[in-house]
């Protein structure tokens, strides 16, 4: 800790490290009885969240449950489809009027009167461990809301509060940050600043113009951040999704991302944790490209994050299935192996949109532009009811949609084609046995499980607005019923998600530390994938066309045992023997016993 404060403050380092050092010891001691069994517990399998018996779902708390006491009445579902960790959007206390689906923070440690209250949260985060389920919440460490207390004492002048932010007077330098600094929301929010009225100046505002970034050039605001964190941790958060964390730090002719001081700032968040709060995880939300998300996960001697988002991967999913071509998502998880001791979250989709921005380089451009196409159902042979997101000249838009309607379901039933319907419930669980596949937490968004689809009152009007809103739908318990009614579509997409997650509890070779292994066959639209652990192994055979593949014998090549048994269907199958995959096919195969 104390390097990493040295390489941010110099000389002041030595103090500051000190004042952090006693404030997470004293938070350790405050700690609850329960809290601090649970951290002896972890302390003892510090690895336990590599685990493949975890899965993950993250929601809004309104739109899945109405407020914190309401939702323990929905934990038996959570329970039914095998989740163990729930992310739970931010119910801080947040800014009047819009707020980012409550990224506009007025409180970091207070829940939001409109959800319940702080002793709730803590009642609920009990009652979820005692069924063995974590709670995971935001920390929302970028930015606050332009009405919270720090950001209203600074546009009342208060010097030290002044400080707390990013004013910049001259319009030269703001042009030169803008110039490179990446733009979040191009259309809606261009550009990374905002005029503050009150000072006469610019403030810094990476996001919405009411968000405020922090400016941790100061000493002070980290350690006001790490307060906050310690005592949510108190309060029994389990984990915490660390919000916008690649833009902490601002450098003039970069793109302000990714700056090494942000990995700074986590070494020492890491340290305060595994002081106070051993039993507590951090994820960071680097939505980034590939080879810079790994470097959140930090190394051996400088631990950082203990999960990430593997955007780049979730990028590849997406595009495999528009291409029809699983390469480059086998070269992206054959390359992406974490750090030992740290790992992946997988995902589908989440909240926000998916961003095409983040894919590799060469021909980010035009790939982007094509999957833009793609998942608006503005290209030949798309099945999908997208809409794009944030579409401004020169810049590269992302997609928004829930899973359901961008694989076709939407579609299939507007035009009530059963076939289009089926091979939509097959995308769906390709996506989501893809990521039950790879090594690290599946993190599932709410509705995807019963296949809800896109609000489409949700879209912005004329004036402008937040599309994201679009596959942000309130959850659907009529429909949610159905999955007990074996013919619908919903009992279908919940029983293969289920099933899923029943198997892959079982599989010691789906752990996020066994080996993975990617094989190519002649047939571009093929994952072939190997996971290996100590006398066990899983052959991962994906389809992501929808044509019927037959494969050449793959015993020798995958150095497998032939006979084998699909785990997901019951079928058996014989490696040394030519074998078929049906469109949009995902076949799980360990060794027939
Ligand atoms: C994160 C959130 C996103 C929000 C942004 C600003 O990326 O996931 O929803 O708009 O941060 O807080």
């Amino acid at each position: 800790m104390r390097a990493a404060l040295h390489a941010l403050y110099g000389e002041s380092a030595d103090a500051w490290a000190e004042r952090i050092l006693k404030a997470a010891l004293r938070a350790g001691r405050c700690r609850p009885a329960e809290l601090q069994e649970l951290d002896r517990e972890r302390l003892r399998d510090p690895r336990w969240f590599l685990g493949q018996e975890l899965a993950g779902y993250s929601c809004y708390l309104d739109r899945f449950a109405g407020v914190l006491s309401d939702l323990r009445r929905r934990v038996d579902y959570l329970s039914e489809l095998g989740i163990r960790v729930l992310h739970v959007l931010p119910i801080w206390k947040r800014r009047c009027g819009e707020s980012d689906g409550g990224f506009a923070v007025s409180d970091h440690a207070e829940v939001d009167p409109r959800y319940g209250t702080n002793g709730e949260l803590f009642e609920l985060a009990g009652e979820l461990r005692a069924r063995r389920i974590s709670l995971c919440m935001d920390f929302v460490m970028n930015h606050v809301a332009d009405d919270h207390p720090w950001a209203l004492a600074a546009q009342r002048g208060e010097a030290d509060y002044g400080e707390f932010f990013h004013f910049i007077g001259d319009e030269a330098e703001i042009r030169a940050f803008n110039a490179s600094a990446h733009s979040v929301f191009p259309a809606t929010a261009p550009g990374n600043f905002t005029w503050v009225p009150a000072r006469g100046n610019w403030v810094w505002t990476t996001f919405y113009p009411y968000q405020w970034d922090l400016n941790y050039a100061n000493p002070r605001v980290l350690f006001e951040i790490v307060n906050i964190l310690l005592k949510l941790a108190n309060m029994g958060v389990e984990m915490f999704r660390l919000d916008s964390i690649p833009y902490l730090w601002k450098r003039r002719g970069s793109d302000c991302r990714n700056q090494p001081e942000v990995h700074e700032l986590l070494r020492v968040l890491r340290a305060v944790v595994e002081i106070a709060a051993p039993g507590v995880l951090l994820m960071a939300e680097a939505i980034v490209e590939a080879g810079e998300q790994r470097r959140y996960l930090g190394d051996a001697q400088n631990r950082e994050a203990h999960l990430a988002y593997n955007n780049a991967q979730m990028l590849e999913l997406w595009a495999a299935l528009a291409e029809g071509d699983a390469r480059k998502l086998g070269a992206q998880a054959a390359s992406g192996a974490p750090p030992a001791g740290a790992g992946w979250v997988h995902y589908a989709r989440c909240h926000d949109e998916i961003g095409w921005c983040n894919l590799p380089e060469p021909g980010r451009a035009e790939r982007a532009r094509r999957m833009d196409d793609f998942f608006s159902g503005r290209a030949p042979g798309s099945f999908s009811a997208g809409q794009s997101f944030e579409s401004a000249p020169d810049a590269i838009p992302g997609t928004c949609g829930t899973l359901a309607s961008l694989v076709g379901l939407e579609r299939a039933r507007q035009e009530s084609d059963s076939k289009a319907l089926e091979l939509a419930r097959r995308r769906i669980r390709l996506m989501h046995g893809i990521i039950c596949s790879m090594p690290g937490l599946p993190i599932f968004f709410m509705g995807d499980e019963i296949g809800l689809c896109n609000v489409r009152s949700a879209l912005p009007g004329k004036g402008g607005g937040d599309s994201r809103n679009l596959h942000r739908p309130a959850m659907d318990w009529e429909r949610a019923l159905m999955r007990t009614d074996a013919s619908s579509i919903e009992a279908a997409i919940w029983g293969d998600l289920r099933e899923l997650l029943v198997r892959r509890r079982e599989l010691s070779c789906l752990h996020a530390e066994a080996g993975l292994e990617i094989f190519s066959t002649p047939h571009h639209p093929v994952l072939c994938m190997v996971r290996r652990a100590p006398g066990e192994t899983l052959v991962v055979l994906a389809n992501f066309s929808a044509e019927s593949l037959w494969l050449a014998p793959l015993a020798d090549s995958l150095r497998v045992s032939p006979l084998r048994v699909d785990v997901l269907g019951g079928h058996r199958a014989n490696l040394a023997e030519p074998c078929c995959l049906e469109p949009y096919d995902l076949l799980w195969l360990a060794p027939a016993s």
